[in-house]
């Protein structure tokens, strides 16, 4: 029924321009964890040929690293030939004299699965920037059915990164055009073929319905700089991720000569932030430790964890983070942890586990370096040097019932980062909220709210509620508690960025609650974050 839904929007060709949570697809899906592989874009950018491709795979099963959960070989721009006289896509017969079906089987017959690469617009990325000349015009636009048919049917891929140069070069609206992409992907059979989004910035959640992850930041580089700028990228996106949908913070540049602190960080982050895992680098010849970092089972299983879920940030302290998230069982005693240090000096951190959510005695184990660190009662501090991680594993004795619940943890139907919208709701950072960061630019209209749909009540009833808000002017503010609506006016707190706390009592029902927060017809205050203690 909700597929048909889908279907239907799609197939009248309506533009939907509305951000609520219609009925989607995602919903049906069965859960598939991050991607993992390897793509050719990183070190050899569109100078790729059968030969290479074939040489990477094999090194993908000689090296090990299939055998760890590495799937994919995904050829990135650089294939593409001239469209024949029919418009038909063909392939570059230097780089690929035997056509592309050949390397696509060779891939399938090592027991891998084979990734291939697009454009939403009509210009690819390689002839604007790489001067790829057959890239004009080589994009779906105008052809989405005839490439389908192509990549998925003559050639017979099972994934594709649709990047989005001509699309905007074009200004086209991306939500249509990829929707109308996948739509003539799916026609060709290949309802199992996964999809990458490649607009270089969290598209909005409707690319969970089509898509299994999206970019979230402009490409990586193999530094420090890039590798810290996409991690604060994702920081704030966990409430996107899930279900088979994730935050896809680029491909990997471990084994291109960062230094292992920074690798650690690098793979780590990627790995407990539950994004796709596609290596970057040339596999023939990886350095022995990138090689062990790569292959670190501990941490590829909490990327892969049957949960499908991003780490939120749990506590900062300047500009260090602890983030966390369930694995193996929600709302279990064991959960993933990072200690994240972006800054270029030591720093210590001391983190209660109550933040956390743990009780009683906690059991630590550093999956970097696959030791037990100790058991800890109340707390733990751990020293971090400069740009380095520690990602572990704790095991708790008590599950507690959360009392803290930011803004920045809530899912917000009308977000996106595309930045067509200079006055979007967005997460936006605040030195004087807690965690540092608030929601701005609530309301103006019904389904533009602040939601958290996993507010957890261990038996249920009543409730006192803390909300912190911000605003210099008077406002408005609709709370909504499992759809019973609570208003608020002249909420000021004198300052936008200064909270005040407003109260009032709930009903929970045990379990999980939605709690959202908005303004049917004007603007509402920011929204840091809204506190519950039991009555
Ligand atoms: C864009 C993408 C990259 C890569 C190139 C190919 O820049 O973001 O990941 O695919 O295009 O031209």
């Amino acid at each position: 029924m909700k597929k048909i839904i889908l279907y239907a929007i799609l197939c009248c060709g309506v533009f939907i321009t509305s951000c609520t949570s219609e009925k989607t697809v995602s919903d049906d899906k069965a859960f598939l964890p991050p991607l993992m592989g390897w793509s050719s874009w990183n070190t050899y950018f569109v100078d790729i040929s059968e030969e290479l491709i074939k040489k990477q795979a094999d090194a993908m099963v000689a090296t090990g690293l299939k055998d760890a959960g590495y799937q994919y070989i995904n050829i990135d721009d650089g294939f593409f030939g001239f469209r024949d006289k029919d418009g038909k896509m063909t392939y570059n017969a230097e780089r690929f004299p035997n056509g592309m079906r050949v390397v696509s089987d060779y891939i399938h017959s090592l027991g891998l699965k084979a990734g291939i690469y697009s454009e939403g617009g009509d210009n690819t990325c390689g002839s604007m920037y790489n001067a790829e000349k057959s890239g004009v015009g080589a994009g779906f636009y105008g052809h989405d059915q005839q490439d389908a048919d192509v990549y998925f049917k003559d050639w017979n891929f099972d994934f594709i990164k649709i990047d989005y140069c001509g699309g905007k070069e074009l200004g086209l609206p991306e939500r249509e055009r990829y929707e109308s992409i996948v739509k003539a992907i799916r026609n060709t059979g290949r309802t199992d073929a996964s999809i990458n989004i490649c607009r270089w910035a969290y598209p909005g959640h409707w690319a969970a319905n089509i898509a299994r992850s999206w970019r979230i930041s402009s490409d990586i580089q193999p530094r420090w700089r890039s590798v810290k700028y996409i991690i604060g990228k994702n920081m704030y996106l966990s409430a996107y991720a899930g279900n088979g949908g994730y935050n896809d913070m680029d491909m990997l540049e471990i084994g291109r000569g960062m230094p292992l602190n920074e690798e650690e960080v690098h793979f780590g982050m990627w790995c407990i932030m539950s994004s796709p895992l596609l290596i970057g680098c040339d596999m023939t010849s990886i350095p022995d430790y990138s090689l062990e970092l790569l292959k670190n089972k501990e941490l590829i299983a909490i990327n892969q964890d049957v949960l499908g879920l991003q780490a939120y940030v749990a506590q900062r302290n300047g500009d260090a983070y602890v983030l966390v998230k369930d694995i193996e069982t929600k709302r279990g005693t064991k959960r993933a942890v990072a200690f994240y240090n972006s800054s270029d000096s030591a720093c210590d951190i001391t983190v209660p586990f109550k933040t956390l959510e743990l009780g009683g005695k906690v059991q630590v184990r550093d999956l970097i370096k696959h030791k037990d660190i100790g058991t800890f009662e109340g707390e733990m501090s751990h020293t971090l040097p400069g740009r380095s991680v520690l990602i572990c594993t704790m095991q708790a004795e008590l599950r507690l019932e959360p009392e803290v619940y930011e803004a920045e943890w809530a899912f917000l139907p009308c977000f996106d980062d595309l930045g067509h919208n200079p006055r979007i709701i967005r997460y936006s950072q605040a030195p004087d909220c807690s965690g540092g960061v608030k929601v701005a630019y609530v309301g103006a209209k019904k389904e533009n709210r602040v939601v958290w749909r996993e507010v957890y009540s261990e038996k249920g009833g009543e409730y006192e509620m803390a909300v912190s808000y911000c605003s210099a002017k008077d406002k408005k503010l609709q709370i909504s508690v499992n759809g019973t609506e609570y208003s608020f006016e002249k909420l000021n707190s004198g300052d936008w960025n200064k909270p005040a706390v407003l109260k009032l009592t709930v009903n929970l029902k045990p379990g999980y609650n939605e709690i959202s927060m908005g303004c049917d017809y004007s603007w509402g205050p920011d929204i840091d974050k809204f506190e519950l203690r039991k009555k």
